[in-house]
This record gives structure tokens, C-alpha cells and sequence, in this order.
């Protein structure tokens, strides 16, 4: 079975070709992240506008680089939400037009649910699974019996775990998107400068919390001190993320305790971060729970996740799948 996936939900547009769900023959990725950087934060109109641009592109070259052409497609898979309304439909209404000339079904993913199961593009899933998945939209615990039965037993009560990080270096000064450059800043300053907490019980998540006592923090430093140096900066990254990360690890390993699972699955373009997979890998003991982590091609948004999601859904929605649009306008 082999999918040609895309996805255009936020500021990638991407497309890939997976072989059997864990064969990613070829993934290409535009971005218009840079585009965005001005902002703050990704401007939806400039988003879709790029997407338009970069679409036929980037589908082209994917199926050149996997060395497939139509004939070889058994499907097309996109993702349908959630996301920015005008970016999804560009990826939609490019993959309908696919499947009406190619006379292939077009199946609708979520894109929650491919960045949960991305960790399995490379290794077979194992279940049942804790999983945890950490975007710049989304925050979330699942509990995952099977294939099909992803139960929300924890979500964010209000920012993203990458919202958070985004929103933090805007408060900083120091960019967009803030992860990477937090990730980065925090490598040279000292975590327990300042005691960042994130406050919320459960297996629930707050960020919006964490985020305002950054900024007073700034403040306060600022009006004492004039503006921040590089190193006080820097203790401000490594403080913010150890009280994130701390906080998403010990949710996830509570999860994995009360649920009596087998593997702790991790997803989103917060995985991308280094310190939280290290600090995973720290929290897992080896032999008890296995720890699935994305590989990082496939923790930003990206089409194989897309791709591989579509080929694990049974047959009848793989065969006779088409895109609603419903979902999304609703
Ligand atoms: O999964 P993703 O590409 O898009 C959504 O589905 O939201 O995630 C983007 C988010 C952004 O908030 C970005 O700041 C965050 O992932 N991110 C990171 C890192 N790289 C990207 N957060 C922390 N550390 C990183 N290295
Ligand atoms: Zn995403």
C-alpha cells in the first residue's frame, strides 16, 4: 500500500510517499515560517498564500524523489483538521483534485492523531500506550488500547506547551518560532536561576500560568537592572523549560503508572527538543516501559506522519475514504 501524504494545516506545506505505513520513500517540506518571523506568530492569510505557491511543488517533487508515479498510488491522505482554515483547504482541495484525476480514494486524517503515531513510522506500535503529544496547537495525554481507541485523559486548560515556548521569547524579545531558540539559549544558563512552576493537578496542563511569571520576572529584572543581559536571559530560557519539561515528563510517567502501559509515546514539534527527550530517556527506566519518541524528521509538521496515519486505518475507510468538510467549518 503506498500513500502519497499531505499536509498543510498551519506553515508547512509537505507531501511524502509511505510504503506500508514505515517505509517513508521521500518527504519534502516548504516552509513559511520566515515569512512569519516578524509577527511573532503565523499570519493565516500568509500561510495559505504560501501554501498555493509551494503545493504543486512540492507534491511534484516528493513523487519524483520516491520514484513513483500515479499508477503506483493506491491513495491520497491529507489532513483535514484541525488547523488554519484557509492552509487546510488548499491541502484539501489539492488532494481532491488528485483523487478526481487519478481515480484514487482520498482519505482525511487528523493531525493530532498522525503527530500520536508518528513515533511509529520507524518501529511497530506497541499497546497498550501512554501518549503525549506536544505541538504549538496542542497539549495532550492519551490512553491508547488499540489502533482506533485514543482516549483524552489529559489535555492544556489553556496555552500549548509550544504556544507557551513561542509566547515566552516574544516576551523575551528574542524571535519566532521561540522553541528552537529557547532550546538553544537555555543550553548556556542555569535552570535553577529562577523557580518557574506550572500549576495544575491531574493529568492536566497550564501554561498560561508560567508565561506571566516570565514576564513579571523580566519586568522586575529590567526596572532594577536596565535590559536583560545574554546571561540573565539565558537563565530565564533554562529556568522556563526545565518547569515545562519537568511538568510534561512527570504527567507523562503518572499517566504510564495509572494506565498499566507498555511504551510512552511521544509527538509534536516539542519533541523536537532535545532537553525534553533527555529528560524523558532519564525518567524511563529501560525494560519497564519502552519509550517511543518521533524521530525528528517527523515531530514538525509533516506529511509522512499524514501518510503513515492513513495506511493504519482500516481497509473500508482506506478504500472508500473521501475528505469531509464539515468537520472543519463546523
Ligand atoms: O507540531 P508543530 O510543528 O505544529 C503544530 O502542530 O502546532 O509544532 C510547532 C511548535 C511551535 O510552538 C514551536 O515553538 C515548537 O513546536 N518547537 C519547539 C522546538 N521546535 C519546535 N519547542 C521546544 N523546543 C524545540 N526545539
Ligand atoms: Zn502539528
Amino acid at each position: 500500500m503506498v500513500i502519497l501524504g499531505i499536509e498543510t494545516s498551519c506553515d508547512e506545506t509537505s507531501a511524502a510517499v509511505v510504503k506500508d505505513a514505515q517505509q517513508v520513500l521521500s518527504q519534502v517540506i516548504a516552509s513559511s515560517l520566515k515569512q512569519h518571523a516578524a509577527y511573532g506568530g503565523v499570519i493565516p492569510e500568509i500561510a495559505s498564500r504560501a501554501h498555493l505557491g509551494s503545493i504543486t511543488y512540492v507534491v511534484d517533487q516528493a513523487m519524483q524523489e520516491a520514484h513513483v508515479g500515479p499508477g503506483q498510488i493506491d491513495a491520497v491522505a491529507v489532513t483535514q483538521g484541525p488547523g488554519l482554515i484557509g492552509s487546510l483547504l488548499v491541502g484539501i482541495s489539492f488532494a481532491k483534485a488528485l483523487g478526481r484525476g487519478w481515480a484514487k480514494p482520498v482519505i482525511g486524517v487528523n493531525h493530532v492523531k498522525a503527530h500520536l503515531y508518528a513515533a511509529f513510522i520507524e518501529e511497530p506500535p506497541i499497546y497498550p500506550f501512554v501518549g503525549l503529544v506536544v505541538s504549538g496547537g496542542h497539549t495532550s495525554l492519551y490512553k491508547v488500547k488499540k489502533f482506533g481507541s485514543e482516549d483524552v485523559i489529559g489535555s492544556t486548560r489553556d496555552d500549548a506547551a509550544g504556544e507557551a515556548f513561542d509566547k515566552v521569547a516574544k516576551i523575551l524579545g528574542l524571535g519566532y518560532p521561540g522553541g528552537p531558540i529557547i532550546e538553544k539559549l537555555a543550553q548556556s544558563g542555569r535552570k535553577d536561576a529562577f523557580r518557574f512552576r506550572c500549576d495544575c493537578s491531574g493529568l492536566d496542563f497550564s501554561f498560561s500560568g508560567i508565561k506571566t511569571a516570565v514576564l513579571y520576572k523580566a519586568q522586575e529584572l529590567k526596572k532594577l537592572y536596565g535590559p536583560l543581559s545574554q546571561e540573565t536571559t539565558a537563565d530565564l530560557c533554562a529556568s522556563f523549560q526545565d518547569a515545562v519539561v519537568g511538568d510534561l515528563v512527570a504527567k507523562a510517567m503518572k499517566a504510564v503508572a495509572s494506565c498499566g502501559a507498555r511504551a510512552l509515546v511521544v509527538g509534536g514539534g516539542v519533541a523536537y527538543n532535545n532537553y525534553l527527550r533527555g529528560r524523558l530517556s532519564q525518567a524511563v527506566r529501560p525494560g519497564s516501559v519502552k519509550l517511543c519518541v518521533a524521530p525528528k524528521p517527523y515531530c514538525l509538521d509533516n506529511a509522512a506522519m499524514v501518510a503513515s496515519f492513513a495506511a493504519r486505518l482500516p481497509r473500508i475507510q482506506r478504500t472508500c475514504g473521501s475528505v469531509r468538510l464539515d468537520p472543519l467549518l463546523g
